[in-house]
């Protein structure tokens, strides 16, 4: 049971539970509106301390579809944090005015903090380089969407795999579907952390390859997930300049992938993917970015025990 539960980290619910949120959300996308007043009554509260268009609005679409109302702040300025208030009053307050809330923060472990005083489901919405769970849940529907599984596939991911949470979320959940070949292509600043090799990769025992350039793998993937360089979690701006432009797949590149692969990437994009490949039958970014309003849904009426 998924009700009245919190999701910080990718792996807080089991694969069985996984698939059952899956199968929902599916079901949501095709009739929205048989979903409508599941939440009617209800508040989300939507606290991002950090910047962000898809998963801020997402959610808040996916309140107001269901028929519920949403509260909140889209900048830690704007609330009482900005007068010194700590995480744990500011949860145990919205608690009061909320049914569930979702909070990005740029501190990892923020929104476990925040679960840790709050009465009412919390999710995280990002923090830091950790964990981006729902991004997560967004990129399981949509590959069960069009790849109709998620065993036996090989992904490469792409770009700043040292600080892109996105990926680090999706490693450790394909890593529980058997047989999937992971390619990990990155410059060798950006590569994935030891912590995701020694404690995932390794102990899942995955099949898993490192690469520096996407054409040592392209023709072999069935996702190519490509990432921007996170320019928010460099020290120094000389390295996030000298790195940012390492991978632009474009129409060339594209050339070398199979007709069934499919390009996902969590978004925003920078200048990884060019303008070129976007009407390109395999790029799936924006169908994905849609199927992340559909999961939250799927998520919100799960917690609440609406579903
Ligand atoms: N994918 C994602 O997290 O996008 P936002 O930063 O715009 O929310």
């Amino acid at each position: 049971m998924i009700k009245n539960r919190h999701l910080i980290d990718p792996m807080d619910f089991s694969t069985e539970e996984i698939d059952k949120l899956l199968s929902l959300s599916e079901q949501i996308s095709k009739n929205p509106e048989n979903h409508s007043k599941k939440c009617s009554g209800k508040i989300l509260g939507s606290l991002f301390y950090e910047p962000s268009t898809r998963t801020r609005l997402s959610f808040e679409s996916a309140m107001m579809r269901l028929g519920g109302q949403v509260i909140g702040f889209s900048e830690a300025n704007s609330s009482s944090v900005s007068k010194g208030e700590s995480i744990a009053d500011t949860i145990r307050t919205v608690a009061c005015y909320a049914d569930i809330v979702v909070m990005r923060h740029p501190k990892e472990g923020a929104p476990k903090v925040a679960s840790m005083y709050s009465d009412v489901p919390v999710i995280n919405a990002g923090d830091g380089g950790h964990q981006h769970p729902t991004q997560t849940l967004t990129d399981l529907l949509t590959i069960r969407t069009v790849k109709g599984s998620l065993n036996n596939l090989k992904i490469g991911y792409c770009g700043d795999l040292k600080f892109g949470r996105t990926v680090h979320s999706l490693i450790k959940a394909l890593s529980r579907y058997p047989d999937n070949e992971m390619h990990l292509i990155s410059p060798k600043e950006l590569k994935i952390p030891d912590y995701i090799k020694e404690e995932i990769l390794d102990k899942q025992s995955i099949n898993y390859f490192e690469h520096e350039k996407i054409e040592e793998c392209i023709n072999d993937l069935d996702i190519l997930y490509m990432t921007r360089v996170q320019k928010e979690r460099f020290f120094n701006e000389e390295d996030y300049i000298r790195l940012k432009d390492t991978y632009i797949l474009d129409n060339e590149k594209m050339k070398k992938g199979s007709d069934q692969m499919i390009v996902l990437h969590p978004l925003p994009r920078v200048n990884e993917i060019a303008y070129e490949i976007d009407n390109d039958p395999r790029a799936y970014y924006f169908k994905q970015a849609k199927m992340g309003m559909y999961v939250r849904m799927g998520l919100i009426s799960m917690l609440l025990g609406v579903c």
